[in-house]
């Protein structure tokens, strides 16, 4: 079986560590690289926090730091009632050996898109500075890009504003440039992402593999859903990032509706909105296929399967 090449660009973050864990030993991904982006916490924490991971699973994968603030924006807003001072709060990692490599995620993203058959797909979870700006720097690599399957956004409402998600309005420019692209694009909102709450029944599921990757799950979980409470109120922390994998793995997981979608990047209140035009009003082509529902069952079964991946060893 053909595996789905992908570079992983994101802002770990717990959620983005559970999509690293996912994809990296699973037999459907070929998880050629990860770019890191400032977003959840700042670029240098963001880059720690994705090698720390990788060093911890044994991922042999390499990790490039990219951009540190947003592509106009001055004000650069990061997540650290969620995910913590570190970004990463909760575990407690060894010492950290592992290396960012020296290139620039950006020059990372356009040499292997281009020297690429056109056969890999983009999965962005974090604030889409890095795209775009590859994007912008090197225009040919649009038409060499598979597939962008992203977490990000909402046709309903926001986290951060009651219009925006962090990951759109941490950079709205950003995800103006990969919207008006012309990429094919998979949008992985909050829409589906608020129905994967990670309750303590499924840590105790999860827990239940007894293996490394069980136990980060857990300790990542625990800290995710302890301040996920604290500002929001729930039970269970909504498990965005992984969304985007497991479609990818079973694309069966999302029912998917095709969307024109437009950035406000005009707006005071409402910037970094996805308006996604659900009914067509706009009468304008779609340029995305926005989640619309996700099969939670089967969700939680890819996370397994994907934690049980690391009990071979
Ligand atoms: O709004 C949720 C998104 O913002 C997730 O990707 C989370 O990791 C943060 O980046
Ligand atoms: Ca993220």
């Amino acid at each position: 079986m053909e595996r789905r090449k992908i570079i992983l660009d994101c802002d770990p973050g717990h959620d983005d560590a559970i999509a690293i864990l996912l994809a990296g030993k699973s037999k459907y991904i070929e998880l050629l690289g990860i770019t890191v982006v400032a977003g959840n916490q700042t670029l240098e924490k963001t880059t720690k926090n994705a090698l720390n991971v990788c060093q911890y699973l044994e991922l042999d994968v390499p990790v490039y730091a990219g951009c540190g603030q947003p592509m106009i924006r001055d004000k650069q807003v990061i997540s650290e009632e969620i995910h913590g001072e570190s970004g990463l709060d909760g575990p407690a990692f060894e010492i950290l050996e592992r290396k960012a490599e020296e290139k620039h995620a950006v020059l990372y993203l356009i040499e292997t898109l281009m020297n690429s058959d056109g056969d890999i797909t983009l999965v962005p979870t974090g604030p889409l500075t890095n795209i775009a700006m590859a994007m912008r720097l090197e225009p040919k690599i649009v038409s060499k890009i598979k597939e962008i399957v992203l977490m990000g956004g909402t046709y309903q409402l926001g986290n951060v504003t009651p219009a925006a998600e962090f990951n759109i309005l941490a950079d709205g420019d950003a995800a103006h440039v990969v919207f008006t692209s012309g990429c094919p694009i998979v949008m992985v909102g909050l829409d589906v992402t608020r129905k994967v709450l990670c309750y303590p029944s499924i840590i105790e599921r999860m827990e239940k593999s007894n293996s490394k990757a069980s136990q980060l799950f857990g300790e990542l979980m625990r800290f995710f859903n302890k301040s996920q409470k604290e500002v929001f109120g729930w039970e269970g922390g909504p498990l965005h990032d992984p969304v985007t994998v497991a479609y990818l793995i079973d694309s069966s997981v999302l029912k998917t509706k095709e969307m024109y979608t437009e950035i406000d990047i005009r707006g005071t209140q409402s910037y970094g909105r996805t308006n996604c035009d659900f009914f067509g009003n706009s009468g304008k082509k779609a340029n995305s296929k926005v989640a619309v529902d996700i099969d939670t069952e089967k969700f939680w079964d890819i996370i397994e399967e994907g934690i049980k991946e690391y009990c071979a060893e």
